[in-house]
């Protein structure tokens, strides 16, 4: 399999292979209380062997409930919030065309997100596009009583009644939430809605693989079965190979965590293509929620290069030394572009001339992780071959199932979250729930 790879040759200035090593025996261990349940939270670990258990028959009808509303509209809403929609839209942005918003010629529907915030503005804006596109939408809440895609799906719902009426509507609107339990099973129950089921032992953050994610990304035309595919192959990997070099999820948990102990309490998850803005919010969400609990864990941040060069570039290089970085680097662009040679060379640009742009945005990349090494702050490197379905499904379960080996090293419950429900009561307060 073409697999992402773990380059530790920008951190061996900081640690020691010695301290790698001694971290061993306890990922070893952790690997097994993952696959075996017998870690904290063994309750949520439905998603190990989820890849394994995507059968063809639900396959097949995620695909056709794909189809049937593709026929239907030119945009699809995603409502949802947290782990229960940054999936699906780190993968649909990752692989779409950045510009499908403006191409009157897409033959996809255009896919965009409501329930994730409160605000007002938004949604006004969103109500008024949606008066003139043919629209579907899918509500998507494990609980079925989160607060945020419970108003927008109230407000859609009655838009898309009075647009379609409601007989019509209904046929536009797909719920993805418990089997059994929560508001929206009983009102998706009631009003008959085409619903999938979102696994008791899956959690939010770790529900890509589910239809929380391969719904929306059906719908947005991309090949859910390479997707799969990329994350059962990873899962091999991962869940046999039981040393730090044959085994990425157990080599990048290592030095992630030889980091921590060495005072590097920040991660700063780096890349040099906005396609994968989403993918790090995702992992963002992924690796706070999950180790950010008992006053512990390595605070997960992001940035956008070249673009953050310019602004966080000059905290990174000389700011405080808590910091240490993640850079996804992808190998192999889609597209080529050479830089033109210009005669008069009015802009002193013709040292890149002749040269590929992702050539000069790989140099940027070199350049970046060099100053920040010589400026304290180590740089792990996971490359992957390209952005495709398949390298996605891969890096999902990769970064899942190292996030679980993290947690378990840190000593935390990787999989509950109960930190989140400070605000919750605090706004239930004020609103006189
Ligand atoms: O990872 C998690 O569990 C959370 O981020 C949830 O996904 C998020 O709070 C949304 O919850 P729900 O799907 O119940 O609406």
């Amino acid at each position: 399999m073409k697999t992402l790879s773990i380059d530790q040759q920008y951190v061996e200035k900081f640690i020691q292979q010695s301290q790698l090593d001694a971290l061993q025996p306890a990922l070893q261990k952790a690997q097994q209380d993952l696959i075996n349940k017998t870690g904290k939270g063994n309750d949520f670990l439905g998603w190990v062997t989820l890849p394994n258990e995507i059968d063809e028959t639900f396959l097949a009808d995620v695909e056709a409930t794909a189809k049937r509303l593709r026929e239907k509209a030119k945009v699809f809403v995603v409502i949802g919030i947290g782990g229960s929609y940054l999936g699906a839209r780190a993968v649909i942005e990752a692989l779409q065309n950045q510009f499908a918003a403006l191409d009157t010629q897409r033959k996809d529907p255009f896919v965009i997100y409501a329930g994730h915030q409160l605000s007002e503005d938004y949604m006004h804006e969103l109500l008024a596009i949606l008066d003139k596109t043919d629209y579907a939408l899918t509500v998507i809440s494990k609980s079925g009583t989160t607060t945020e895609p419970a108003v927008a799906f109230r407000i859609l719902k009655n838009h898309l009644e009075k647009k379609y009426g409601k007989e019509e509507a209904k046929s536009r609107i797909v719920a993805i939430t418990d089997k059994e339990r929560g508001a929206l099973k009983t009102l998706a129950t009631k009003e008959g809605y085409k619903t999938y089921i979102v696994p008791d032992d899956v959690g939010g953050r770790y529900s890509v693989l589910t239809p929380v994610g391969l719904l929306p990304i059906a719908v947005a035309g991309f090949d859910i079965r390479a997707l799969v595919k990329g994350a059962q192959e990873m899962k091999v990997l991962v869940t046999t190979k039981n040393t730090l070099p044959e085994n990425p999820a157990m080599h990048y948990a290592a030095l992630r965590n030889v980091l921590y102990q060495k005072g590097k309490k920040v991660e700063i998850m780096v890349n040099y293509d906005p396609r994968l803005y989403y993918l790090t919010e995702w992992w963002k969400q992924l690796y706070g929620e999950s180790e950010g609990k008992e006053n512990k864990g390595i605070f997960p941040a992001g940035v956008n290069n070249t673009s953050d060069l310019h602004s966080m570039g000059q905290y990174i290089q000389e700011g405080e030394r808590m910091l240490f970085e993640t850079v996804l680097s992808i190998e192999n662009n889609r597209e080529t572009i050479e830089i033109p040679n210009d005669l008069e060379n009015l802009d002193g640009m013709n040292f890149v001339a002749g040269k590929r742009l992702g050539y000069v945005n790989a140099m940027a990349q070199l350049g970046t992780i060099m100053a920040h090494i010589d400026g304290g702050v180590p740089n792990i490197k996971i490359s992957i071959p390209e952005i495709s379905a398949y390298t996605i499904g891969q890096l999902i379960y990769f970064y899942e199932f190292a996030c679980g080996l993290s947690g378990y090293v840190l000593d935390v419950n990787p999989f509950d979250q109960p930190g989140v429900e400070g605000y919750k009561r605090n706004m239930f307060h004020l609103l006189g729930k």
